[in-house]
């Protein structure tokens, strides 16, 4: 580590259902063997669904606290030497032996080299902080409509056919962005109708995606997207899906979550395929879960295509940016936020944005 890097930093941490700001210093990095360090400065960190889990206690598997983050690498191990000074957006997938919390002014991570690598994304120049720091949930929304498409190519389904996402919140506008973008017709729905709305005042998405009218069920595809893929939402896609059809599972699940005799969390992060067979039908079950490298390529590349007919990737996710705030006021926007979360994306803005080349 080189000797210029500050030793202490604000980071905001959480306990007990509450997030909170505090002061930390990094820890001493050279003394672990076969371990590497990289310490990340974020210039701007979004609020997931997921880190509002985190902070309720209601987050399965992973933790990550702040993850979907855009900033530049301000110090690592010699392995990576190529890397510093870099922009770079981070994908929580790749294992890490220690991460510290994402909304801060200094990330610590602590891994294998080659995980650290794969966890560093560099993003081209360019792409504004504002748009980039939605590489992350886009990539998941990225291998969902990839997945979407191998599945379909398994069972033989018609790729032309509408597709309905059943879950308008951040996760269903992104898997329909992606789709949208790629040239793949899909509406999107949602239980109750403010989201809709919502994304329908911020002229997010297309008109066509949100005219539930110009597309009835039943739908040859369904990705269920919502918070919680529960035995209502489940029954409510079922009563949409054409006989044969295949129901994408990308919503949140638990341990032990069933739908008749199938395991769905297993089947969501495993992306496994299944049939069932109801006296209503028989349908097939598809899982999709977490995001590769390639991704976030794909992802990076959506967020730099050219608007049409006044719409693109990037006018979407600024579009749904709904408040910037400052490290100091998002700790108590965390907390109050935690249990029922919002419409649009907050971004904790921690340092200024790098302003584009002349
Ligand atoms: N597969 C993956 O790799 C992956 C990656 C990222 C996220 N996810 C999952 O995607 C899910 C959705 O993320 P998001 O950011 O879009 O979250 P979100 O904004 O909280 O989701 C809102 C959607 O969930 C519905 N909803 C809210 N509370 C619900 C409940 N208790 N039970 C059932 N539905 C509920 C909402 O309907 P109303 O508007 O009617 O309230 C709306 O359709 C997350 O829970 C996460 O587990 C999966």
């Amino acid at each position: 580590m080189t000797a210029h890097l500050a030793t202490t930093y604000r980071r905001i941490d959480h306990r007990d259902h509450t997030a909170f700001l505090t002061t930390a210093t990094v820890a001493g990095v050279s003394s672990v063997l076969a371990t590497g360090n990289v310490v990340l400065a974020p210039r701007a960190v979004g609020v997931c669904r997921s880190d509002l889990r985190e902070i309720s206690g209601i987050r399965f598997g992973r933790r990550d606290f702040g993850h979907e983050i855009i900033g530049s690498i301000l110090d690592c191990t010699p392995a990576l030497a190529n890397l510093r000074g870099r922009t770079v957006v981070f994908d929580p997938h790749p294992k890490l032996a220690h991460r510290t919390s994402g909304f801060a002014e200094l990330v610590e991570l602590t891994g294998d080299s080659n995980q650290l690598r794969a966890a560093l994304v560099p993003v081209p120049a360019g792409l504004p902080d504002r748009v980039a720091v939605f590489a992350e949930p886009l990539a998941c929304a990225v291998h969902c409509a990839t997945r979407l498409h191998t599945a379909t190519a398994d069972l033989a389904l018609s790729p032309e056919t509408t597709i309905a996402v059943f879950g308008a919140g951040m996760a269903g506008t992104l898997i329909s962005t992606v789709l949208t973008a790629t040239g793949h017709r899909s509406v999107l729905l949602n239980p109750s109708s403010p989201r809709i709305e919502f994304l329908r005042s911020r002229r997010a998405m297309p008109s066509g995606v949100l005219d539930s009218h110009q597309h009835c069920p039943p739908f040859q595809r369904i990705v269920v997207a919502t918070a919680a893929a529960t035995p209502q939402v489940l029954a409510t896609c079922l009563d949409m899906l054409a006989d044969d059809g295949l129901l994408l599972i990308f919503a949140g699940t638990r341990p032990g979550d069933r739908l008749d005799t199938i395991d769905i969390d297993r089947l969501r992060r495993t992306e496994d395929l299944h049939e069932l067979s109801r006296s209503s039908g028989r349908y097939h079950l598809a899982g999709s879960h977490g995001a590769t490298r390639a991704d976030f390529h794909t992802a990076l590349k959506l967020l730099q295509q050219a608007p049409d007919a006044g719409w693109s990737p990037s006018l979407c996710v600024e579009r749904l940016t709904t408040q910037v705030l400052g490290l100091d006021a998002a700790a108590d926007y965390l907390t109050a936020n935690a249990a029922r979360g919002g419409l649009g994306k907050t971004i904790v803005q921690i340092r200024p944005p790098i302003p584009p080349e002349s």
